[in-house]
């Protein structure tokens, strides 16, 4: 694998680069070499430590995302952040391959490396940037689809044309959200319309669909068009869904939880600074006893939504450690809230933090249960330490994540669509004190440990696909 050279691009957005790091840290375990690209503004804001790669082998480039400076790509359109990639980033990325192509390129962030890199030979890029993969074929390089969401919201965005011809979507004016839905293949028993992902419901008072759902799904079926598609999930989670998309892909590797089972190579790439902090304040709580609360990186919530989740958490008596990022709460000074927080929970019983190193949180033994937004990221980290959850999901992918939680592996409880101080506090409760949810999350952890362990599912998955990527790049 030495020969090789993977460039590994992903979404330039904090819940994409925490996907597809650790992947780039399996290819260097295997011996690869990567280049492992960000975008300008983000490889400033994970700073100096954190882009001088751990290996020599490693290295991070960057090309510009196209958006000015104070642009506030981490929480918002994501839709503009994806017509400037295409636009600006894309003419840059193509740019850079000369470099890439030409033997003996250095690693650029360590002055004083006298190593090398060989020829690009490979690129695994982000499955919803369709062009990155485009331009690397027309360029002769091989390309691999990588999608950081889960098996099942990939197979309900690879079943939306269906549902348009059923006149399945839109769903009717005014109609029930809790209607079964038909069409997305072995999910007919639990899946409802509220829990297909939040673009395939009416966008406001129109009569269509929210127009993000046809630019995914294309870029979902556009991933049948390269040479594989890597997902970062396991056999034991998402059999079902796999075996439904693996036929309208030219090949299929299901790899995850990459970041239980690949090696510690690659530095941490956040792009808020990490309140170490918290650590020590769970080491002074008793077992299981903490709500840990977390939104993931881009969900806003109103003033309205935050005073609830507040007093139905602090009407728990649990203690609580919650992530508030700066620009969490619309329109609202973060003092405030901080102040509102530890005045709801009284002293010392709530911790607030901007950023927390929620992997290490999460294996805490402080933690009782973990409010979540069900991005995918922090659903397999809770699912790998075995937390139960509570759902509360915001947009994209998890709102079919969360009835999976809900209603199919049980590992927590699914609060979607409401959000009311009452249901907070009860539903809270209840993870938090179910024998059933907590066996269940175990159970569950103890399945896909087994899927990352030699000979696992997902391990067995991941040597499979380095062999595939030292074919191609022989
Ligand atoms: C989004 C989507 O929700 C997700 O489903 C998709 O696959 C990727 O893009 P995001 O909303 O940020 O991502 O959520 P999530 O996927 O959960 O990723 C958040 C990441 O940030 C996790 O890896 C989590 O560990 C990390 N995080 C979050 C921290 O390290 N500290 C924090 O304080 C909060």
């Amino acid at each position: 694998m030495e020969a090789a050279h993977v460039l590994v691009f992903p979404v330039p957005v904090q819940g994409h680069i925490n996907a597809m790091l650790p992947f780039a840290a399996a290819l260097l375990d295997a011996g690869a070499h990567v280049t492992f690209l960000h975008s300008d503004h983000n490889l400033r804001r994970v700073g100096r430590a954190a882009s001088v790669a751990s290996s020599p082998r490693l290295r991070f480039l960057s090309i510009p995302d196209g958006l000015p400076d104070d642009s506030r790509r981490s929480v918002g359109d994501l839709g503009e952040l994806d017509r400037s990639l295409r636009e600006v980033g894309s003419v840059r990325y193509r740019a850079l391959f000369a470099s890439l192509l030409s033997a003996g390129s250095p690693n650029r962030a360590r002055a004083d490396d006298e190593h090398r890199f060989p020829p690009l030979t490979c690129v695994v890029a982000d499955g919803l940037m369709p062009w990155a993969i485009d331009i690397a074929e027309e360029l002769g390089v091989p390309a691999l689809a990588f999608r950081t969401s889960s098996a099942c919201s990939f197979s309900a965005f690879m079943s939306a044309p269906g549902l348009f011809v059923l006149g399945d979507l839109p769903f009717p004016a005014g109609g029930d959200l809790d209607e079964p839905v038909r069409g997305v293949p072995g999910m007919e028993s639990f899946l409802r319309r509220r829990d297909l992902p939040s673009s395939f419901r009416r966008r406001g008072d129109t009569d269509d669909v929210d127009p993000s759902l046809h630019v995914i799904a294309k870029a979902s079926a556009h991933c049948g068009k390269a040479r594989a598609l890597v997902l970062n999930t396991a056999a034991s989670l998402e059999r079902s869904a796999l075996a439904h998309i693996a036929p309208r892909m030219r090949d299929l590797f299901s790899v995850g939880p990459l970041h239980a089972m690949s090696p510690a190579l690659a530095p941490s790439c956040s792009l808020w600074r990490e309140d170490d902090g918290c650590l020590a304040w769970l080491d002074g709580q008793a077992d299981r006893s903490v709500v840990y609360v977390s939104l993931g990186s881009f969900t806003v919530i109103s003033r309205e939504q935050f005073q609830e989740f507040l007093s139905g958490i602090a009407a728990t008596g649990y203690p609580f450690l919650w992530v508030l990022r700066p620009d969490m709460v619309g329109a609202s000074q973060d003092g405030v809230l901080h102040e509102a927080a530890m005045a709801a929970a009284g002293d010392g019983k709530a911790r607030i933090v901007a950023w927390a190193p929620q992997r290490d949180v999460l294996r805490h033994r402080a933690v009782g249960c973990f409010l979540t937004h069900a991005g995918w990221n922090s659903t397999l980290e809770a699912v790998v330490e075995g937390v139960p959850m509570v759902c509360w999901p915001f947009f994209a992918d998890q709102h079919i994540n969360s009835r999976f939680v809900g209603a199919v592996w049980r590992n927590g409880l699914d609060m979607k669509d409401v959000c009311e101080r009452g249901v907070v506090e009860r539903t809270v409760r209840e993870a938090m004190e179910s024998d059933e949810i907590r066996r269940a999350a175990q159970a569950l952890a103890q399945l896909v440990k087994r899927d990352v362990a030699a000979g696992g599912s997902s391990a067995t998955e991941l040597e499979r696909l380095v062999g595939f990527i030292r074919e191609l790049s022989a």
